[in-house]
């Protein structure tokens, strides 16, 4: 595993954000058809995956770790309500903080290591340069609250939901690289609450079914799933609380620049049973890959015009296509076009 140095990829500005080839290899193309529909995609999170993919470990890390504390670090400064845990939440908080340090000492051992005995630990944190002996469950022992402690030193966005009555609600999670939602808006929703916007799926019975799904989850039975959007320029942090800063990016896009500046954007969900408090950990691994760097892979860009060619109307305007994507069609018409004469000739 190879670690780019901290502030070298920027989300933001100048966008200094690139992958290596072996990022653009382990991207999780999210489309196994050439139609995408929404529907109860959970699978189980069974582990060791292949090796070097995203889902060789529970909790992957990748070369963009160092970039995205980064990130994280800046957006909390800005607007420290990114982290939030209601106080019933404490106990999932700590439980969530000692799921983190086991997995990433045990998966990455070269980056952190974690020694416990009894409820007194030492935690190590090489890449970063941090070492705290604590005291497991004593909030005063650490220089931040738990989840806020290890939430910035962790990849990828976390939601912790408590369950009661059947149902989940956001009642804690640090969220600094949203896909155009808001934790400070959706804290304390239910699962059906919080997904209101999303558009046929209520219909379908698709959050019903999952509904279902994610409460029966036991300790030691974690599932996955992946979602997918578009972003404009390689913009970690597109919420609601910063559209002004991206919201216009969206009429940039013409069929010269779409290759460059669009970005798919794949989540690799995560849902783990925390194992004292049984609240549900849901992790959101972002990954990003410009439509240039994707189509480095025919079968991947045949697959991308394909489906979005066919993808329901309600879903490009829900995700907020609609201004660009026939910049992105047209952009990929004509590779799809040039690959078929250098096939011919
Ligand atoms: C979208 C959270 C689990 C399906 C969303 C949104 C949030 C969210 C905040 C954005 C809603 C908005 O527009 O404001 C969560 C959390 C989950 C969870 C915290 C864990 C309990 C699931 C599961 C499914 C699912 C298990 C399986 C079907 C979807 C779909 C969308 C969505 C289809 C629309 C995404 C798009 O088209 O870009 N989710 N979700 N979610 N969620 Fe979930």
């Amino acid at each position: 595993m190879q670690f780019s140095p901290r502030d070298d990829q920027a989300f933001h500005g100048l966008f200094t954000f690139k992958n290596s080839d072996h990022a653009i290899q382990r991207f999780p193309f999210p489309f196994p058809e050439d139609e995408y529909r929404y529907s109860v995609n959970i699978e189980p999170h069974t582990l060791p995956g292949k090796p070097g993919s995203i889902t060789e470990h529970m909790l992957d890390i990748d070369e963009h770790y160092l970039s995205e504390i980064a990130e994280r670090e800046r957006v909390l400064a800005k607007d420290p309500r990114r982290c939030l845990v209601m106080p019933h939440m404490q106990p999932a908080a700590w439980d969530f903080l000692e799921f983190v340090m086991t997995h990433y000492a045990r998966d990455y051992p070269e980056a952190f290591s974690f020694e416990r005995d009894g409820d007194d630990c030492v935690w190590r944190n090489h890449l970063l340069g941090l070492e705290q002996a604590f005291c497991m469950g004593d909030d005063a022992s650490l220089p931040l609250p738990p989840l806020d402690y290890i939430g910035r030193q962790m990849q990828g966005d976390i939601a912790l939901l408590d369950q009661r009555d059947g149902d989940l609600f956001m009642d804690a999670g640090m969220i600094t690289c949203p896909a155009d939602w808001s934790l400070a808006f959706d804290a304390g929703m239910s699962f059906k609450q919080w997904h209101g916007p999303v558009p046929l799926a209520h219909e379908m019975g698709v959050f019903d079914r999952a509904l279902k799904y994610l409460c029966a989850i036991q300790v030691g039975g974690p599932v996955r799933r992946l979602n997918w959007t578009m972003t404009i320029h390689p913009r970690m942090d597109s919420s609601p609380e910063t559209y002004a800063e991206w919201g216009s990016d969206r009429t940039t896009i013409t069929p010269e620049n779409a290759g460059r500046d669009v970005h798919l954007r794949v989540e690799l969900q995560t849902l783990v049973r925390m194992p004292l408090s049984h609240a549900l950990f849901f992790g959101i691994r972002t990954y990003l890959i410009s439509l240039e760097d994707l189509c480095t892979n025919p079968v991947w860009q045949t697959r991308l015009l394909k489906v979005l060619k066919t993808l329901p109307a309600e879903l490009i305007d829900y995700k907020g296509l609609t201004r660009y994507l026939p910049s992105v069609l047209e952009w990929l018409e004509v590779r799809e076009a040039s690959v078929a004469t250098n096939t011919e000739a």
